[in-house]
C-alpha cells in the first residue's frame, strides 16, 4: 500500500466547503490488494451494500458513515458479526474522506447527496459507488460527469442491470435485430405504497445530526414524516418514482434502443391516491422522442401495484419484426410479428419487484464485483458515469416536463432543454452557502 500512502500524504479536506485542495491520484495498490471501502448511508441500501460488498474477495468494508448513530451501530453490530472485524464508524463524511486508506466511497445516502458527495470522494482520490440516481437534477449530472473527466477515480452508478447476465444477452440480441428494427419502448413501475400524512414540524431525534443529513441542500426545518425513506417524495431532497425506481428501466430502455438524448419530453400526472406532503406524481406518465425515430413511454404507479403484464416492473421492445418482454429482472421473451413465443431465456435468480434493496441480491453483487474488478484493472465499467447521467437525465427531464406542465424540445447533442427558461430554472438548484459542488 507504500505507494498509494505516497499519492495520499498530501490529502487534505477543507473545513466547510466540498472544493478539495487538489486533484489527487486515485487507488494504485497493485491488482490483488484488498480494497477498503468505505460506505456512505447504511440504513437500507447501503446496509445492504456494505454486507454484500463485505462478501467480495479481497475487499474490506473498513469505514461506515451515516449521521444517524442507531443506523450506524445497527450496521455496525450486524457488519462485526459478518466479518468478524469492526469497521470504524463516522458521522461526518468529510472526515472518513480524509481517510489515507479508503479506496473507494459508496454512496447511498437520500439522493440530494449524491453527485456533491461523490465529486467530494473524486476530489479526494477515492474510486466512488453511487447509488442511481446519480443526481438531484441536470446540472449536477454534468458536474459529475465534468468531474469524472477530471480526476483518476472511477465512477459507477448503481444501474447494476448492466451486469445482469441475461440482460446483457438481451440486449446483444436487440441489436442483432432479434426483432428487427426496435423502435418502441414501454417501460413501467408499480408498488402499493401507504400514505405519508401530514408531518409536524418537530426536533431531530437526539441519535440524528439533521444538519449532516440535509448537508448541501438549503435547511429546512425537521418534520416527523421525513426520514428515513419518506424524503424519497419531497423535490427538495428526493427525485420521486421517475427517478426512484424508473431510472432502472430507463436505462435498460436507452442500452436498447441504443440512443443517448431525446429530442422531446411530455408528462402528466399527479398525487392522485391521497392527499397529504408527498410532492411528487404518484401517478405519471413520461414520453420520449429520440432523434432516431424511435420512442418509449414510462408509467409508474406508487400506489395501486395491478401489474403490467403480468409484473411490477418492466420493459417491452416493440419492432418491425416482432417484440421482446423484459420483466424488469434477469429473463426475457420474444415474439413474432404474429404475436407467437420464438424464445425465451429464463433465470432461476429468486426475484420480488416490490423488495425496496435489492429485488435481485445474486445478479446485484455482479455490479460490485465489475467496479471492484475494474479497479484492479482487470475489468472494464459495464457503465461508466456517463452513461448513468444520460439515464439519469430522461426521468429528471420528464420530472421538469411534468412540473412546468408542457412539452419540452431537447438538444439531442447534450440533453439540454431548448427555448424554454423557465424550465431551465429546474436544471439546477440552489444549495445551503459552503456546500456548492464545485469542479
Ligand atoms: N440500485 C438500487 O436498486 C437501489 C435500491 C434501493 C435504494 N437505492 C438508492 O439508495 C439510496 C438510499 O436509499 P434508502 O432506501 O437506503 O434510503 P434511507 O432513507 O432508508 O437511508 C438513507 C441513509 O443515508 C443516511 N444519510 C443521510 N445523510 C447522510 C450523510 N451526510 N452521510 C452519511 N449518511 C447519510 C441516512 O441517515 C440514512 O441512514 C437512494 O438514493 C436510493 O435511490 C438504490
Amino acid at each position: 500500500m507504500s505507494n498509494r500512502r505516497d499519492f495520499l500524504k498530501n490529502t487534505a479536506l477543507s473545513g466547510a466547503g466540498l472544493m478539495l485542495a487538489s486533484p489527487l491520484a486515485a487507488y494504485t495498490g497493485s491488482p490483488n490488494e484488498t480494497i477498503k471501502i468505505g460506505v456512505m448511508g447504511v440504513k437500507s441500501r447501503g446496509d445492504f451494500l456494505a454486507k454484500k460488498f463485505a462478501t467480495l474477495s479481497n475487499v474490506k468494508v473498513a469505514y461506515l458513515c451515516d449521521p444517524d448513530a442507531q443506523v450506524l451501530a445497527k450496521c455496525t453490530d450486524e457488519l462485526t458479526k459478518q466479518t468478524g472485524t469492526s469497521p470504524q464508524g463516522f458521522s461526518d463524511i468529510r472526515k472518513m474522506l480524509e481517510l489515507k486508506d479508503l479506496d473507494a466511497l459508496v454512496i447511498a445516502a437520500p439522493d440530494h447527496w449524491h453527485a456533491p458527495a461523490a465529486i467530494m470522494g473524486l476530489q479526494a482520490g477515492k474510486h466512488v459507488y453511487v447509488e442511481k440516481p446519480c443526481s438531484h437534477n441536470p446540472r449536477e449530472g454534468e458536474l459529475l460527469v465534468a468531474a469524472s473527466n477530471k480526476h483518476k477515480g472511477l465512477i459507477q452508478m448503481g444501474n447494476q442491470r448492466r451486469n445482469y447476465t441475461n440482460v446483457q444477452e438481451m440486449i446483444k440480441q436487440l441489436h442483432k435485430g432479434v426483432i428487427g428494427r426496435a423502435y418502441f419502448a414501454r417501460a413501467w413501475y408499480v408498488n402499493a405504497r401507504k400514505s405519508i400524512g401530514k408531518g409536524n414540524v418537530v426536533n431531530p431525534p437526539a441519535h440524528l445530526n439533521f444538519d449532516l443529513w440535509q448537508g448541501p441542500a438549503p435547511r429546512r426545518n425537521y418534520q416527523d414524516n421525513l426520514v428515513h425513506y419518506n424524503w424519497h417524495w419531497f423535490w427538495h431532497w428526493g427525485t420521486g418514482e421517475a427517478l426512484n425506481n424508473g431510472t432502472h428501466e430507463l436505462d435498460v430502455v436507452r442500452w436498447g434502443l441504443g440512443v443517448d438524448y431525446p429530442s422531446q419530453v411530455v408528462s402528466s400526472g399527479g398525487r392522485f391516491h391521497f392527499q397529504d406532503d408527498w410532492e411528487t406524481p404518484d401517478t405519471q406518465t413520461i414520453s420520449f422522442k429520440f432523434p432516431n425515430n424511435t420512442g418509449c413511454t414510462w408509467e409508474g404507479r406508487s400506489c395501486n401495484s395491478f401489474e403490467t403484464e403480468g409484473g411490477g416492473r418492466g420493459v417491452i421492445f416493440y419492432g418491425d419484426q416482432g417484440t421482446l418482454v423484459y420483466p424488469g429482472g434477469n429473463s426475457f421473451k420474444v415474439y413474432d410479428l404474429g404475436n407467437k413465443l420464438i424464445s425465451e431465456v429464463k433465470d432461476t435468480t429468486p426475484f420480488d419487484p416490490a423488495n425496496p434493496v435489492s429485488p435481485m441480491e445474486k445478479q446485484d453483487t455482479l455490479h460490485l464485483v465489475n467496479f471492484c474488478e475494474s479497479i484492479r484493472g482487470k475489468e472494464k465499467l459495464q457503465s461508466p458515469i456517463l452513461e448513468g447521467h444520460k439515464s439519469t437525465l430522461l426521468p429528471q427531464l420528464g420530472n421538469i416536463a411534468y412540473r412546468t406542465g408542457r412539452a419540452l424540445n431537447i438538444d439531442p447533442s447534450n440533453g439540454r432543454i431548448l427555448n424554454d427558461k423557465e424550465a431551465m430554472k429546474l436544471w439546477g438548484r440552489t444549495y445551503e452557502k459552503g456546500w456548492e459542488p464545485l469542479v
